[in-house]
């Protein structure tokens, strides 16, 4: 997608071999810094520290790791070694397992001098089919817009909501959430989103916000706790939301706070949607709620707040006492009775074992 006019996608081969380009997402939206990945041990900070984030872009970003550690070391350890440090870097996207285990299934049974060249073939191709991914399911989550659109009175635009940020930057391209919605404005639909701020860290106010208004879609930032009452009020026609991790029945995992909205949408009756690429599906996990692990993270984030002063420096703020006893939890889990459907690469499916079996009957044969 653009920014300022010019094409990027989230993650870029620089010097093939020896380095990738990244955006530094924990600076947006106040400033758009570019960074460089050298070496494996640069990658597993990236995904770590949140300059790059998402499911899709965290599995795209640790695939490169790896491709760089072989250009410095293509033994079994070095292989071994990364496998682990990259999968240390973050417990619930599963994109993270499924590009590491693609990447050591292919490269383990090569000789040592073939590990370097055939590990960046094969991260550019799993970033390569990150994008043709979202875009596929982009198209089919078009057409469910496309309905909501051609029932609306003229000139009204389809309300959609969304939490935290399953746009571009949460992937290599696209998003998963927005791209229907970036098709569908890109098509000339009339299109409007309630960005959900998404708090601790903000990705719909740093993120989701900041992308939409560079690609010019029409957004309006809320509270995270507003959802419930505008969809009470008619003000929303759909939800669509990403995940980090769906299990083999059709749960789906994503930041916290998106299973609250989904009660909101069930109680309401508003379509919910969850947006994905089959490499954010968990074959071997049935029930969500009792088997995804839940990232923790440091209570600082829910203390503290960062943000731009009115002189433009940037600065973090705490919002509560020091002494205040903090919790994190950075994901939650939605039982797929309250989701309406699933959009996938390869169409929209009931968020059951069967309607993921009917989509992907290869993977379906070994799952849970
Ligand atoms: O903690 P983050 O920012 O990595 O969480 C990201 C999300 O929850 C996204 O909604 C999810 O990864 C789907 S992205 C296409």
């Amino acid at each position: 997608m653009k920014v300022l006019g010019k094409a990027y996608r989230s993650i870029w081969p620089l010097e093939i071999g020896k380095s990738v380009g990244i955006i530094d997402q924990t600076r947006l939206p106040h400033q758009f810094v570019e960074v460089e990945l050298n070496n494996l041990q640069d990658a597993a900070t990236s995904i770590q520290d949140m300059w790059v984030r998402g499911a899709p872009l965290i599995g795209a970003t640790a695939a490169y790791g790896v491709a760089l550690e072989m250009a410095r070391d293509p033994s079994d350890a070095a292989l071994d070694n990364a496998w682990e440090v990259l999968h240390a870097t973050r417990p619930t996207a599963i994109n993270l397992r499924w590009a590491l285990n693609d990447m050591r299934k292919l490269l383990s049974p090569l000789a040592s001098e073939l590990r370097a060249k055939a590990a960046w073939n094969r991260a550019t191709e799993i970033n390569d089919a990150d994008v043709a991914c979202n875009k596929a399911l982009g198209q089919h989550g078009l057409k469910l817009i496309e309905e909501i659109a051609a029932q609306k009175p003229d000139g009204e635009p389809v309300n959609i909501l969304t939490h935290c940020n399953a746009g571009w930057l949460a992937t290599v391209d696209w998003g998963t959430a927005t791209s229907p919605i970036y098709q569908a404005h890109n098509k000339g639909i009339k299109v409007h989103v309630w960005v959900e701020e998404t708090r601790p860290r903000n990705q719909g106010a740093g993120l989701t916000a900041w992308e939409l208004g560079q690609h010019g879609v029409p957004h309006t930032l809320l509270v995270d706790n507003a959802g419930g009452h505008l969809m009470q009020h008619d003000m929303v026609d759909m939800c669509i939301v990403g995940t980090d991790r769906t299990t083999a029945h059709g749960d789906v995992c994503n930041k916290i706070g998106t299973y609250l909205k989904a009660l909101a949408a069930y109680d309401n009756g508003v379509p919910f949607y969850v947006a994905l690429p089959s490499s954010t599906i968990d074959w071997t996990v049935a029930d969500g709620v009792k088997e995804i692990p839940i990232e923790e993270r440091d209570g600082e984030e829910v203390a503290w707040i960062s943000g731009e002063t009115a002189s433009g420096n940037v600065e973090k703020v705490r919002i509560c006492p020091a002494e205040t006893p903090l919790s994190n939890f950075a994901f939650d889990v939605t039982p797929s009775k309250y989701v309406t459907a699933l959009i996938t690469e390869r169409g929209v499916c009931s968020a059951s074992k069967e309607g993921l079996a009917g989509l992907f009957p290869e993977e379906a044969k070994e799952a849970v």
